[in-house]
C-alpha cells in the first residue's frame, strides 16, 4: 500500500497528522454459503488491504473521503444517519453501530485508501468496515476485542447497508493470521488457525465478471435455507439451523421438501461436512484430498446452490487441468468474481500464464491472476 501518499493526501486535505489502520480482504478456501447457516467456513486473509487514515477533530463534525471515489461525505456525529447507497455507507454504517453500542465517538476526519478489487468477491466491503471500526475503536481503547469488532461490522452491513451477509468476511479480516487458514465455527465463533504449507500458493483468478449479490439472489438463498429449516423442524426437535441437520437426516426427510429447497439444503449440509474433512486434510498436509473437496464444493455450488456462472465454471475447469494445481473452486458469494486455486508455488507463475491465455481464448476477457499467501488481519500501521 502507498501509506506515504495516503498520509500526504490526508495532510493536504485536512491539515492534520493522521494515524493509519488497515484491514485485509479475504479468500475463502472452502465452506461457502454456510456461515449464515451456523456452519463451518475456512477463509484466509489476503495481502490486499484497505487503509483508513484518521484524526480526531475538536468539534463534532465527521468528514469522510476516499482516494478512489469522488464524493466526500460530511455530517455531525449526533445526526440521524441514513444510507446514501454508495461506498460511504460502509464507513457511516460502522460509525452508526459504534454509536448504538453506547460509545460516543468524537468528531473526526477520515481518508480511505483501498486496494482490494471491488465487486470481485474478495470482501472489499468487510475490509473497509473493519479498517474504519478498528481505527475508531483504537483511537479510544488500548485493546480491541476482535470478535466483537467483527460482529459490529457485520451488523453495520446487515442493518445499514442492507446486505444480509454472514460473519465470515468481517471475522477473517479481524482475525486472519499470516500463512494460516482459519476454520471458524459460525455458531459459537470458536476458531482454529491451520498452517498452510509454505510450498503452496493461494492463487486467485478474477473472472472479471462483477458479482452483484447485494440485493436479490444472496438474500433469496438465505430465505431458501430458512424455509428448509422451517419444514425440517416438523420432523423432530433440535433443529435450529441447517447446521443441526446431517446428510442422512436430510435424505430421510427429502420428501418433505420442495425440490429446489432440498437442493439448497443439500449444498449446505454436504458443504459443512466437506469443511470438516478439509480441516483434517490440511492438518495432515494432504493437499490432494483438500483439492478434491474443493472440486466437490464447486460442483455443489454450481448444481445445487446455483450461485456459479459460466465464467467461473470455465475458470475452474481450465485451472484444474494445469500442472501443480491441487484444487480450484469459486470463492465468495458467487455470480462472478474470483476462483481460489491451491497451486504448488513453483508452478504458480506458469499456472498464471496458461490460465490467462486459455481463459482469454474461451471467454474473451483477460483475467487478473493474483499469486498470494495468507496474510495478517487488521492492524495499526506504524
Ligand atoms: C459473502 C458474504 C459471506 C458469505 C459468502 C458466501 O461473501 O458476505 O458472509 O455468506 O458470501 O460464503
Amino acid at each position: 500500500m502507498d501509506i506515504e501518499t495516503l498520509k500526504r493526501d490526508f495532510r493536504a486535505v485536512y491539515r492534520e497528522e493522521p494515524q493509519v489502520f488497515r484491514a485485509p480482504g479475504r479468500v475463502n478456501l472452502i465452506g461457502e454459503h454456510t456461515d449464515y447457516n451456523e456452519g463451518f467456513v475456512m477463509p484466509a486473509a489476503i495481502d490486499f488491504y484497505t487503509a483508513a487514515a484518521i484524526a480526531p477533530r475538536s468539534d463534532t463534525k465527521v468528514n469522510v473521503r476516499s482516494q478512489s471515489f469522488d464524493r466526500a461525505v460530511s455530517f455531525d456525529i449526533a445526526d440521524d444517519l441514513r444510507p446514501k447507497h454508495n461506498w460511504s455507507d460502509y464507513v457511516v454504517g460502522v460509525i452508526d453501530q459504534i454509536r448504538r453500542s453506547g460509545e460516543r465517538p468524537r468528531g473526526m476526519d477520515i481518508l480511505i485508501q483501498g486496494e482490494v478489487p471491488i465487486g470481485a468477491g474478495l470482501s472489499s466491503s468487510a475490509a473497509i468496515e473493519v479498517a474504519v471500526g478498528f481505527a475508531l475503536l483504537n483511537a479510544e481503547h488500548a485493546t480491541i476485542d476482535r470478535v466483537q469488532l467483527a460482529l459490529l461490522c457485520q451488523r453495520a452491513e446487515n442493518e445499514f447497508v442492507g446486505m444480509r451477509c454472514g460473519i465470515m468476511d468481517q471475522f477473517i479480516s479481524c482475525n486472519g493470521q499470516r500463512d494460516h487458514a482459519l476454520m471458524l465455527d459460525c455458531r459459537n465463533l470458536q476458531f482454529k488457525l491451520l498452517p498452510i504449507s509454505p510450498g503452496v500458493s493461494l492463487v486467485i483468478c478474477n473472472t472479471m465478471v462483477k458479482h452483484e449479490h447485494a440485493g436479490g439472489e444472496y438474500n433469496q438463498r438465505r430465505a431458501d435455507c430458512e424455509e428448509g429449516v422451517r419444514i425440517l423442524q416438523k420432523s423432530g426437535p433440535g433443529i435450529r439451523s441447517l447446521r443441526d441437520v446431517s446428510v442422512e437426516q436430510l435424505e430421510r426427510h427429502r420428501e418433505m421438501l420442495p425440490p429446489v429447497i432440498y437442493r439448497r439444503c443439500r449444498h449446505v449440509v454436504t458443504e459443512n461436512a466437506r469443511v470438516e474433512s478439509a480441516a483434517e486434510a490440511l492438518q495432515k498436509n494432504d493437499l490432494r484430498a483438500f483439492g478434491k473437496l474443493m472440486a466437490e464444493s464447486h460442483r455443489s455450488l454450481r448444481d445445487d446452490y446455483e450461485v456459479s456462472c459460466r465464467e467461473l465454471d470455465v475458470m475452474v475447469e481450465i485451472a484444474t487441468a494445469q500442472a501443480g494445481a491441487f484444487g480450484a473452486r469459486m470463492t465468495g458469494g458467487g455470480f462472478g468474481g474470483c476462483t481460489i486455486n491451491l497451486v504448488v508455488s513453483e508452478h504458480a507463475e506458469a499456472f498464471r500464464k496458461r490460465v490467462t491465455a486459455e481463459y482469454e481464448k474461451a471467454v474473451g476477457l483477460t483475467p487478473d491472476v493474483y499469486i498470494t499467501s495468507a496474510a495478517d488481519g487488521a492492524a495499526r500501521v506504524a
